[in-house]
């Protein structure tokens, strides 16, 4: 496994929509493993694959209660909206308010191409929209009221 470089706002590949993911192969594998370890090295709860350059549609989170691994991820349920705070690897030192739909159910697959579903409220249904954002190359700043930088 390796550690990755996060590409930061401004650089192409995170304004692209990212194309689906058609091989279940090992490099797949190896790209969800390098983008955990990169995710844990840089203290996230989420990351998308364009933000290490890959623009495909792969996102991984941890908000506390282990890995979650999504390819393909589709958001196929919500309800209710909820104003809350963000941040983003690709945008350091920068966080805002964000509204987002209070709880999400997601439908996706996993590394061996298995369908998997998963329903989340609070700060998971927060990240995999945030993250789901990326795969249509959208950062949270263009979402964001009250934008604050903070060391
Ligand atoms: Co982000």
């Amino acid at each position: 496994m390796a550690v990755l470089d996060i590409k930061k706002a401004g650089e192409k590949v995170l304004k692209e929509k990212a194309q689906p993911v058609a091989k279940f192969d090992r490099r797949l594998k190896r790209l969800l493993d390098d983008m955990l370890e990169t995710m844990y090295a840089a203290d996230g709860v989420g990351l998308a694959a364009p933000q290490v350059g890959v623009s495909l549609r792969v996102i991984v989170l941890d908000v506390g209660d282990g890995p979650i691994e999504l390819i393909n991820p589709e958001i196929i349920e919500h309800e209710g909206m909820e104003l809350g705070p963000e941040g983003c690897l690709s945008v350091p030192g920068i966080y805002g308010e964000v509204e987002r739909y209070a709880r999400v159910t997601v439908e996706g697959l996993n590394r061996t191409g298995k369908k998997v579903r998963i329903s989340g409220q609070g700060l998971l249904a927060r990240a995999l929209q945030h993250e789901i954002d990326h795969l249509e190359g959208v950062l949270f700043i263009e979402r964001a009221t009250a934008l604050v930088k903070k060391e």
